[in-house]
């Protein structure tokens, strides 16, 4: 593993994604990502789809929900905490209004309606995907292969049914089917939006997925089904962050430290050999917890260097 091969993605390409599980700590890594790339000149954002205040407590500030908030005094860096459950985008209103339509044709039963929250947090990245403002977009939470499966759901029904009706009006009218010209342009508009924001996580000259986990079974589980997953769009994920791996020198003797990182050691060969062709590195478990510029630059010396 070369020691610069984080700081090169990060460098090279513009939208960087932390995604993994619950609490492993992509709201810290994507905010050392953010705070590193901002002292090293980039034009910086950080947008988080999370419900929770993480941002703001992390940075000790307020952080707009849909005002872009400068950082602290960084010049380069500002925030964005999006709560999806107040973000209605276009997307999720357009996607409604198109299951509505579809489950009066088929009945209800047949399509379930994707998780509100997901579409939200998803028309948030499709919507950044456009940023000429900042060097730097980073997402804290990546979206998830389940995520993009049933986002595209809807899409190859509006796929299949548009062409239906366009093929056989009678068809559809006698189906009881409204044929409605505006709706089917507006799910062929949504669809290439779809289509252009998939195709952007996927584009790995801009955009770079990084998952986050610790050395223990469940993360690794996890980790290993979303990169399947994405994988199916695609998408490939570029780096692996192992986070909280006690540090050797702290063990001096201690039982309970020893056994431990033991288990650690475990769980780090397992990755090594399950997820051998991504880059990985390693971020000490600190004496402390993640917040402020000061820690967040020490987290940020270790992953990219100087
Ligand atoms: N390397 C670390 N050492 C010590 N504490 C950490 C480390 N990484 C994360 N934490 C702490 O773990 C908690 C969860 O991290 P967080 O980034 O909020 O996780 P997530 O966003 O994945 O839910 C936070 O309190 C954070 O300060
Ligand atoms: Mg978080």
């Amino acid at each position: 593993m070369k020691e610069n091969i984080m700081r090169e993605i990060i460098e090279t390409k513009k939208f960087l994604f932390y995604g993994g599980k619950g609490g492993v700590g992509k709201t810290t890594m994507a905010a050392t990502t953010a705070t590193w790339l901002a002292d090293h000149g980039y034009k910086t954002l950080i947008v988080a789809t999370d419900p929770t205040i993480s941002l703001s407590a992390i940075y000790g500030q307020h952080i707009g929900e849909t005002e872009i908030t400068k950082i602290g005094t960084e010049r380069n860096l500002c925030g964005l905490n999006i709560n999806p459950k107040k973000a209605m985008g276009v997307f999720q209103t357009r996607l409604e209004g198109m299951m509505q339509g579809f489950s009066t044709m088929f009945g209800s039963e047949l399509l379930s309606t994707p998780c509100t929250e997901e579409i939200a947090a998803f028309d948030q990245f499709v919507s950044f995907f456009e940023d000429t403002e900042h060097d730097k977009v980073v997402f804290d939470t990546a979206p998830t292969g389940h995520t993009l499966r049933e986002l595209s759901m809807p899409f190859d029904w509006s796929g299949y049914i548009s062409k239906q009706i366009k093929n056989r009006r009678e068809l559809s009218e006698a189906l009881g089917f409204v044929y409605d010209e505006q709706m089917v342009a507006d799910l062929e508009l949504e669809k290439a939006r779809y289509d252009r924001s998939i195709k952007g996580l996927s584009d790995t000259s801009i955009s770079a997925v990084n998952l986050v986990l610790l050395p223990e079974k469940l993360p690794i589980e996890e980790t290993a089904r979303a990169i399947e997953d994405l994988s199916g769009f695609g998408i490939n994920v570029r780096s692996l962050i192992i986070n909280e791996v006690i540090p050797k020198e702290v063990l001096q003797g201690n039982w309970f430290l020893e056994r431990r990182r033991a288990t650690q050691d475990k769980y780090l060969k397992e990755i090594e050999e399950r997820f051998s062709s991504i880059t990985r590195k390693e971020v000490p478990l600190l004496d402390t917890d993640v917040y402020g510029m000061d820690i967040l630059r020490r987290v940020g010396r270790g992953l990219y260097g100087e």
